[in-house]
């Protein structure tokens, strides 16, 4: 399963995955590729350090993924002939024309538990609402913003003892366990591809 994964920032999601595939622990996963919408993000410097080809690619000022930029990323990943994209911190908005060109096998995570705390400062809106259980969610991506069918959630629990900082750490130590697992999942089967 060869795939491509695209992030904006420090890449510590990627780094996981880097990690877990370098260990041989994805199954049959191939990463052919990360690309970045940021020129020195932590994503791309990760890459290069696991020798994968890394890119930046402009995407514009907007928060959407727009033309004429958008063609120009469908094209640089299709050049790349993916199974599945990883978006892995990824904070562009990406809309139907990307996801048909992929044939909808498009992933995106999460730092909360879907449907709720869905945009920006998820982990924050969680802490401010003192829920008690927060966690991340590996869902499919359409054109709903984070709301794409759920393939995987992991939940943290939030103690009274917890500040917004160590909350933010224990929502990415379950990523860094979420997102690996269910790139294995898809690779080896166990779950399915949207047909
Ligand atoms: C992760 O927490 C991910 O869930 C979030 O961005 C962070 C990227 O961290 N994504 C979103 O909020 C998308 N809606 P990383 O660059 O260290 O992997």
């Amino acid at each position: 399963m060869k795939i491509v994964i695209l992030g904006s920032g420090k890449g510590s999601n990627a780094y996981a995955i880097l990690k877990s595939s370098s260990k041989k622990q994805l199954g049959n996963t191939i990463i052919q590729g990360i690309f970045s919408d940021y020129k020195n993000s932590g994503i791309l410097s990760h890459g290069k350090d696991f020798g994968i080809h890394s890119e930046y690619i402009h995407a514009g000022d907007s928060y959407v993924l727009k033309e004429p930029f958008q063609d120009n990323w469908i094209s640089k990943i299709k050049q790349l002939n993916p199974d599945l994209i990883v978006l892995a911190g990824f904070m562009k908005i990406i809309k139907e024309k990307f996801i048909s060109a992929f044939n909808k096998k498009v992933i995106n995570l999460h730092p909360s538990l879907l449907p709720s705390f869905p945009g920006l400062n998820s982990i924050k809106q969680a802490y401010e609402k003192k829920v008690k259980i927060t966690g991340c969610t590996v869902h499919w991506v359409n054109e709903t913003v984070d709301g794409g069918e759920i393939i995987a959630q992991e939940a943290v629990r939030i103690m009274n003892y917890d500040t917004l900082h160590t909350l933010t750490k224990k929502v990415h130590t379950a990523e860094h366990i979420l997102l690996p697992s269910v790139i294995k999942g898809l690779s080896d089967g166990e779950i399915d591809f949207p047909s």
